[in-house]
């Protein structure tokens, strides 16, 4: 299948990111309260050692961090990863970051108590093998009964719709509003879709227009399901935006204790 590179897609896109935002700031605060709270009832307060294997700029390590967890992020774009650091230090947050893939994370086995994986970022994996990969990954590097956290869009509807496009986004900036907006285009098997993400920004009386591009497999909460439990969790739970109060569908999961 031909698809467009995930690390190209972000390396390009890391310092735009926060554009994509209306107040990145409020967001990433918003965030971490959601992922705290989950976090808290499935574990106690902790503070607990927090993996975010896909932290792009740090949108949810850095509240996490803010939040008193001992995180560590990594992420596919060393651009993206760069920044993670940089805007956590500018808060105030220790923020260790690696440039890394998901399917083989540079840490020990059983290092962290919870690991995230937010925004929809497990869908640029995009076959069943490099699925399994990561969340083999995942399992490996959390403890016995640590928590899997992954955030991910809510593709059922999608994949019977096939949206061709997603509304308009507006981030005020100083220069004034950026429009950020997405062209869906959909495979023949009717799962995957490259991405055209287009960023509008204000250049005195007009406009340049930044286009990237990305593949994605809308993966639908059954198939996750399938691969989290396959990869060796249990306990595995769907949080609504209704019931968690986060914007995306939310899937929690227990790595299950090793045989002894
Ligand atoms: C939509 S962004 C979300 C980033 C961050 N969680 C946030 O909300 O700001 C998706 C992220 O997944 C990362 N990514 C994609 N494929 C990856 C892989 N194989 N391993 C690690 N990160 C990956 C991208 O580099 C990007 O930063």
């Amino acid at each position: 299948m031909a698809a467009f590179s995930a690390r190209d897609f972000y390396d390009d896109l890391a310092p735009d990111y926060h554009l994509i935002f209306p107040d990145w700031d409020a967001s990433m605060a918003r965030q971490a309260k959601v992922l705290d709270k989950l976090v808290h009832h499935r574990l106690g307060a902790g503070p607990h050692r927090v993996l975010d294997c896909s932290c792009g700029i740090g949108t949810q390590a850095i509240g996490l961090a803010l939040a008193g967890h001992k995180v560590v992020g990594s992420d596919l774009s060393p651009i993206a990863a760069a920044r993670a650091v940089a805007e956590a230090a500018a808060r105030g947050a220790g923020l260790p970051v690696a440039a890394a893939d998901m399917r083989r994370l540079p840490f020990a086995s059983s290092a962290f108590d919870v690991v995230v994986c937010a925004d929809n970022s497990l869908p640029h994996l995009l076959s069943a093998q490099d699925v399994t990969a990561a969340l083999l990954d995942m399992r490996r590097v959390l403890r016995d009964g640590g928590l899997l956290v992954i955030t991910v869009r809510a593709y059922d509807e999608a994949r019977r719709t096939k949206p061709t496009a997603t509304p308009p986004q507006v981030s005020e900036t100083r220069d004034g509003k950026v429009i950020t907006f997405q062209l869906w285009h959909w495979h023949e098997d009717g799962e995957h879709y490259d991405v055209e993400h287009f960023q509008l920004i204000p250049v005195a009386n007009t406009w340049t227009v930044r286009v990237r591009r990305a593949t994605y497999w809308a993966l639908t909460r059954q198939q996750a399901t399938e691969f989290v439990a396959d990869a060796g969790f249990t306990d595995i739970t769907w949080h609504t935006p209704a019931t968690s109060g986060y914007y995306q569908p939310v899937l929690t999961a227990r790595r299950a204790p090793s045989a002894p």
